[in-house]
């Protein structure tokens, strides 16, 4: 891999690095103005492991909390035991997942109304929680924001969880647009309810962002970077149909072995256990550049 020296590394595996090196020079060639990234949340603008230790997703900053209830915890932590192992096993098809997905997600959603979440309780808990973002995540979003390419953050957690993460560990900025399952709050601040349709991590083709303009208002950008981390993440650019070039990066954190062939007939570059966004910065950084 000529082009980018850092795509030499051990654990960047290319199914097909003509085609790959074809798409570089393109999205090069296209520049920032040519360009929008889509991408995932949990496990992939944020880690997986920070310091040998698990990190969370935006669902478990609130398992873990001890601003919520016992019961709240002991259910929750039950439920992603079983629930997981489906979510990752490489010998089930997306289609046999997808109603595990729905009653997990619906199951921990009536859960969290049960447990008297409140507004104002969640700063506290991203501060105490284990979530991180991915190292030379801030340096992603500032570049992005500085040349206007739009960064659509497109996850099954939870936006409002998302939001505070990224505004304590980084910025939110103009140019970003959250996707995500956002609660309903009464005039107390305390969560009654969910905004819009669910969204889990096998239905982001469905979603109502399809349905609106966002893709159509951005169809002069025909270059698209996806990053995710889960194979579900793959639909997040179904609506991008004027796209010309979709250039699929994919974090492979878990299950490594039994997975690789898998994301590595899914995803055009897939990185192994690597806890920052160097990769894609890299690849910003040529684009940015915007020499061939
Ligand atoms: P993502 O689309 O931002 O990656 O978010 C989905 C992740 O959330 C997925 O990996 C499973 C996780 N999750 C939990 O950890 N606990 C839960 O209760 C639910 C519903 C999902
Ligand atoms: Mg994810």
């Amino acid at each position: 891999m000529d082009l980018i020296d850092e795509l030499r590394q051990n654990n960047i595996h290319i199914r097909d690095e003509i085609k790959v090196t074809e798409m570089l020079k393109e999205l090069m060639e296209g520049g920032p103005d040519r360009l929008q990234v889509i991408a995932d949340f949990d496990m992939t603008l944020s880690k997986f492991i920070h310091k040998g230790v698990r990190c969370d997703t935006c669902h478990n900053i609130l398992d873990e909390s001890p601003l919520l209830p016992e019961f709240f915890r002991e259910k929750a932590v039950k439920y992603r035991k079983k629930y997981f192992a489906i979510e990752t096993d490489p010998n089930m098809t997306v289609e046999e997942k997808y109603p595990y997905m729905v009653e997990w997600w619906t199951l921990g959603h009536e859960l969290l109304i049960q447990s008297n979440v409140t507004k104002h309780k969640l700063e506290e808990m991203v501060r105490d929680s284990k979530a991180k973002l991915r190292e030379g995540c801030d340096w992603f979003f500032e570049q992005l924001h500085k040349q206007e390419v739009p960064l659509l953050i497109f996850s099954a957690g939870l936006g409002d969880l998302i939001e505070e993460i990224i505004r304590q560990q980084a910025h939110l900025y103009s140019n970003m647009k959250i996707v995500s399952n956002y609660m309903e709050f009464d005039e107390e601040g305390v969560l009654i309810g969910w905004k819009g349709d669910l969204i889990h991590t096998f239905n982001k083709n469905e979603s109502a962002i399809h349905k609106s303009d966002y893709f159509s208002r951005l169809r002069h950008r025909e270059n698209v970077i996806l990053l995710g981390d889960s194979i579900g993440d793959l639909r997040m650019a179904e609506g991008a149909t004027d796209a010309k070039h979709i250039l699929k990066i994919g974090f492979l954190n878990h299950k490594v072995e039994e997975s690789l062939q898998l994301y590595k007939s899914k995803f055009d570059i897939v990185i192994v256990q690597d806890e920052s966004l160097d990769i894609p910065n890299a690849i910003y950084r040529k684009i940015q550049n915007k020499r061939v």
